[in-house]
């Protein structure tokens, strides 16, 4: 439980060395629920002085974890999915009360986790290194024998964004632990007290002082010193674009793994099965209420089959459940995490109206809650046709045919995902093969699982590749040591 970490002024300590210590300068920042507006609970805004401490005491932890036979962390990571199991009701209750997901979807983010780090500590079992002849190489010889070894990086800093606060934490953590690395780890703020409780569960496990550090205060503020602290390794970030070009800019020489933002775009073709279509763009658009970086942000359908694409969108959506998730359990469309965000997903509909998009649904706001919003005719002129919302509304563009959807899907900044819908194979081949992201769905609406696919973005939407044996990988290095004979 939560409280566990927690002093009786509702103040949440911090990890340090293996310790929840009350934060030293006494400054918090408070965590509202977005449901409620009630207080959850507050997480130390930590100082420079604490950041340095927490970072120096990874770094000498690092040192025996490394040591740690791969059996014995592959056995701790079991654990942890075990406890995670078993908490899963407390942990989703909070999931939901933080950043407003509806209970099922909180929950289904918990399970989805504990399965993540039993596959990654099944994967790291199975990861060896090579063993080199040197004289396949012209000019070498048999005496020349090259060992390669995955070697750990030392301090990971993971920052994680609100949306998914225990699976996205966790998908960093888990992969950067089982390698031999020690982690920093920085949670979004709203999402933080759902880390902390993540933390808790890695530590009840029985994770030695020091592997796991907890840095908590506002990215504004702390952010870039953490991630220009010169003890730390390797960033692991999933965040806004925005932030994540502010990070690459800002670190020297140290590698980083980035999951960013997303405008991905379903591509209707005029053979698809328009039933399925419907389902897949609705369900892809609106969970959690768009706040999703893979979710549907655009469709491009070719002029044929709009109107009746359109119409069948248009039913699916009034099957969407809409509301607080307390009064309503199933809700798929949820208030959205704040006030600012709301606002901005407000300024895109209002912008797509006086350019002359056409509000078929939706287009009603209560507080921040955004009623799940279709707008037909959108034009390049548009914002909507490019800006993320990261919000419950969804554009359709309509194309004369499959090159124009591939033009204007590639014009975008981002390069996350994309679908393409047709029982058409060689189509679906040709689009695929066009499209600039880094994955394509096929028939299938956008999403970053199973988590074990590699999941990457190219242009604004990230730097390397997630699922957990890139992510392992990722957070490793090779290292030769070469044998040479005299005999
Ligand atoms: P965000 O505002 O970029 O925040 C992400 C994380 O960065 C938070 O922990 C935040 O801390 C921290 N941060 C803020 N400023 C920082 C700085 N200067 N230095 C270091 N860290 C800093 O993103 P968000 O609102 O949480 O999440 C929404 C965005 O994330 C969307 O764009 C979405 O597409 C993207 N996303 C991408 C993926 C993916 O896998 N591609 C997955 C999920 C989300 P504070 O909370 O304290 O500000
Ligand atoms: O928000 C970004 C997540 O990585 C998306 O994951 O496709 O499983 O919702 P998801």
């Amino acid at each position: 439980m939560i409280n566990e970490i927690k002093n009786s002024n509702n103040e949440c300590k911090k990890l340090l060395n293996g310790q929840w210590k009350e934060s030293e300068n006494g400054d918090y920042i408070e965590i509202f629920s977005p449901l409620t507006n009630s207080s959850l609970g507050k997480v130390p805004a930590m100082t420079k002085e604490e950041v340095d401490e927490a970072i120096k005491n990874s770094k000498e932890a690092q040192k025996q974890w490394r040591l740690i036979p791969m059996h014995t962390r592959v056995e701790l990571l079991y654990k942890v999915a075990s406890l995670l199991e078993e908490q899963a009701d407390h942990l989703a209750e909070l999931v939901m009360m933080e950043v407003a997901k509806d209970k099922k979807s909180a929950k289904s983010e918990v399970l989805r986790t504990a399965d993540l780090i039993r596959f990654t500590a099944d994967t790291a079992k199975t990861i060896q290194g090579e063993h080199l002849q040197g004289d396949t190489f012209p000019g070498g010889n048999k005496n020349k024998i090259g060992m390669v070894t995955r070697e750990p990086l030392g301090v990971v800093l993971a920052i994680s964004p609100f949306n998914y606060p225990v699976n996205l934490a966790a998908s960093k953590i888990a992969p950067a632990l089982v390698g031999g690395n020690t982690v920093v780890f920085k949670p979004a703020t709203q999402g933080s007290l759902s880390g902390l409780y993540l933390v808790k569960i890695f530590e009840e496990a029985g994770l030695p002082p020091g592997v796991i550090n907890t840095v908590t205060g506002k990215g504004s503020v702390i952010g870039d010193y953490v991630v220009t602290h010169p003890d730390i390794s390797f960033i692991n970030f999933t965040g806004s674009s925005e932030i994540g070009a502010r990070i690459s800019q800002m670190s020297k020489m140290i590698h980083v793994l980035m999951e960013l933002g997303g405008k991905d775009a379903a591509i209707v073709l005029k053979d698809a099965d328009l039933d399925l279509t419907a389902k897949n763009i609705v369900s892809g658009a609106f969970a959690y209420s768009g706040q999703r970086c893979t979710a549907i942000k655009r469709v491009l359908v070719v002029d044929e089959v709009a109107d009746a694409l359109v119409n069948k969108i248009k039913i699916e959506m009034e099957k969407l459940k809409v509301g607080n998730p307390l009064e309503l359990e199933a809700a798929d469309v949820v208030p959205l995490i704040d006030a600012n965000s709301a606002d901005f997903v407000e300024g895109l509909i209002t912008d797509a109206v006086e350019l002359g998009g056409k509000v078929i649904v939706g287009g009603k706001r209560e507080g921040n809650l955004i009623y799940p919003t279709l707008i037909d005719d959108v034009t390049k002129e548009m914002r909507v046709a490019w800006e993320e919302p990261f919000g419950p509304v969804l554009p359709v563009i309509r194309v004369k045919d499959a090159e124009e959807a591939i033009t204007i899907a590639n014009e975008s900044e981002y390069g996350l995902q994309s679908s393409v819908f047709t029982n058409n194979i060689n189509d679906a081949f040709y689009v695929a093969n066009k499209l600039e992201v880094g994955s394509v769905q096929v028939n299938n609406k956008t999403e970053r699982g199973p988590d074990h696919f590699p999941f990457s973005g190219i242009k604004n939407s990230g730097v390397g590749v997630q699922g957990i044996r890139y992510s392992i990988e990722a957070m490793t290095r090779l290292k030769s040591t070469v044998i040479n004979l005299n005999k």
